[in-house]
């Protein structure tokens, strides 16, 4: 949440500053601002409530002579509605420095005392405001902005990437993280900052991740990184496995549609290199050690969200063929109910950004806790895979829209894979079920790409539905978080009411919804390999259809048994069981994305949301 990038160096400070902004976007959109070091050689800055487009507006009409040093930001609103007053950058020493913030300071209602005490005048409601008051201040004292900063980091209570600039110190910028994410992008005379690599990878591939803890500076011809107290610390360089064109629209209407259909590719990424001979092998998880991989005897899964819904799917198949139970937690409930944890524990967290804020700190907590780490995620070098024990990559490319797709079906398969890979080496998978999810791994790619292929009915499907109300999604088994997923998409970027339930669970209470019209899509287990769970969808689909509900079925081919209950059929390609959701949810995701389009509304940023949840 909140995008921050920053820039030194000789090329068009303001472009390569609105260049990361746009990819960034996805990280909050209420306002956005940049400040650079002007031809004067004083701090300027331009800012603006709403979306980017909004500032770039502003600057046609107000540019600004950048001289090579600026920082930019895009916001998620945390203290103080999304007004420009609110907006980022904030400034101190009377307008000589500026500050921009991703988190929240929780002592900033002390620290507002403090320098208002001091004789700082504030004008916004935002912490961040708080800070650049306080660095003014401590720059006033120590007539040094490393060392200010240093001050004024460790006085900081809460989560902040903070990133400050004093115009007596052109050329250089300073940045400091403390349980929210940095990276520095190193160019040739010029370097950059940004919340992730997508600020700066059109520029460059080479990054560093900063450490927790950690301050980097930049200057155009270097860059160094010390901790809180200034000791020096090494750092490594990476090479982003991104390349900057995956980050674009690249000719579809928004960055969903895109990665809905990006599907195929998403999941053959995930598998590449991880069927061998045969096999599922996940090397990042043999050197976790073999037997330490046996005496497993719990899992637990958490994560957030649509995360959570693919390790609520995961879990099916990792029980089914490692034989060792496993539960899955919201993130955020997992630390505060003292769970019983041992050294047989393992926690896998599943996150797209490998940030979330809420999955990071249960993360931290099963640490200290002693229990072994796994961390299935798509962001290369994110702060979650770096912390845990191991780290088995999705690699299914930058997610843009915020409301995820791709990242969904590739964190399935990684967990099917984790799932195949602790059952061989625990000897609990039979050999006949290895060869079975391995040829059904190897026709996915294909078969995801007939589900994408449906795209055509369900925008028709959505045409006629445009003043639905409210859509109910029912599963069984796998289908179940699969409904939960379809029902969450559409709430997330659609603004309709919509619930998802355990298909057996209707007669017990939410039955009482339905009434005449009432479009419920049920998720239909295979006839052919779930014959006793495909009756009792069956029954159920009977039971809502006679209380007036409209059905919408997700089938399988040739299933013809629903066909006189429903009023319409989506059919998807023959798989097992265990797969299916992979291949129901595709449908669901395009209903949501045709529903929010017919409604006029923002596909890729709905309103109150960010990608990248790095609140708690
Ligand atoms: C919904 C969505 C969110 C995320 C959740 C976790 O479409 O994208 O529910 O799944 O915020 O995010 P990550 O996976 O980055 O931890």
């Amino acid at each position: 949440m909140c995008g921050i990038v920053g820039y030194v160096g000789p090329n068009d400070t303001v472009e390569a500053l609105l260049n990361g902004l746009r990819r960034l976007e996805y990280r909050g959109y209420d306002s956005a601002g940049v400040a650079v070091i002007d031809a004067a050689g004083g701090v300027s800055v331009r800012k603006k409530a709403g979306k980017l487009a909004n500032l770039e507006g502003v600057l046609e009409v107000s540019p600004l002579e950048a001289t090579g040093t600026g920082i930019g930001h895009t916001r998620w609103a945390t203290h103080g509605g999304p007004t420009d007053v609110n907006a980022h950058p904030h400034l101190g020493d009377e307008g000589r420095l500026a500050v921009i913030h991703n988190g929240i300071v929780e002592n900033f209602a002390e620290l507002r005392d403090e320098v208002t005490s001091r004789g700082a005048e504030l004008e916004s409601e935002t912490d961040t405001e708080v800070v650049a008051a306080l660095l003014g201040l401590e720059v006033q004292e120590t007539g040094d902005l490393e060392t200010a900063f240093r001050r004024v980091v460790k006085r900081l209570h809460g989560t902040f990437t903070l990133l400050a600039m004093h115009q007596n110190e052109p050329g250089k910028v300073v940045a400091a993280r403390h349980h929210s994410p940095l990276v520095v992008g190193v160019g040739d005379g010029e370097n950059f900052l940004g919340s992730d690599v997508a600020a700066f990878v059109s520029s460059t591939r080479r990054a560093i991740a900063v450490d927790e803890d950690n301050i980097a500076v930049i200057t155009p011809d270097a860059i160094r990184i010390v901790d809180f107290d200034g000791a020096p610390v090494e750092f490594e360089e990476y090479e982003v496995q991104w390349d900057a064109g995956a980050a674009d629209k690249g000719g579809w209407s928004s960055f969903m549609a895109k990665e809905i259909s990006e599907q195929p590719d998403a999941i053959g990424n995930t598998l590449r290199g991880r069927l061998v001979d045969g096999h599922v092998d996940i090397p990042e998880l043999t050197e976790l050690g073999e037997p330490r991989l046996r005496e497993v005897d719990r899992i637990i899964i958490i994560a957030c969200g649509t995360a959570s819904y693919a390790g609520m799917i995961g879990a099916y198949a990792i029980e089914q063929w490692a034989r060792v139970p496993v539960q899955v937690e919201l993130s955020h409930e997992f630390r505060y109910r003292d769970p019983v944890l041992t050294d047989r524990t393992m926690v896998i967290s599943v996150s797209q950004s490998g940030e979330t804020m809420d999955t990071l700190m249960a993360v931290k907590y099963a640490i200290e806790r002693g229990v072994t780490t796994v961390s299935v995620c798509n962001t290369q070098s994110a702060t979650i895979p770096r912390e845990s024990d191991a780290a088995v990559y999705t690699h299914a490319g930058p997610e843009v829209a915020v409301a995820s797709t791709k990242a969904f079906v590739a964190q399935i398969t990684a967990l099917y894979l984790i799932g195949l890979h602790l059952g061989r080496v625990r000897g609990t998978l039979a050999a006949d079920a290895e060869a079975e999810a391995v040829r059904q791994f190897e026709t996915l790619p294909e078969k995801m790409a007939e589900a994408v292929a449906t795209h055509e009915q369900i925008a028709q499907l959505a045409h006629w539905m445009a003043d639905t109300r409210s859509v109910l999604f029912l599963g069984r088994h796998v289908g179940y978080p699969a409904a939960l997923e379809g029902a969450l998409k559409l709430k997330e970027i659609a603004y309709i009411h919509a619930e998802g339930f355990a298909a057996g669970e209707l007669k017990h209470g939410p039955i009482a919804l339905i009434d005449h019209g009432q479009p419920v899509f049920v998720l239909v287990p295979s006839p052919r390999t779930s014959p006793l769970m495909h009756a009792k969808v069956v029954s159920n689909i009977q039971e809502i259809r006679a209380r007036g509900a409209r059905v919408i079925a997700i089938v399988e081919k040739g299933d013809t048994a629903v066909l006189p209950y429903t009023d319409d059929v989506v059919r998807l390609p023959l798989s097992d069981a265990l797969f299916d959701p992979i291949l129901q949810v595709v449908p669901l995701q395009w209903f949501a994305l045709e529903l929010s389009t017919a409604k006029g509304l923002d596909v890729d940023q709905p309103r109150n949301l960010a990608k990248s949840v790095t609140v708690e």
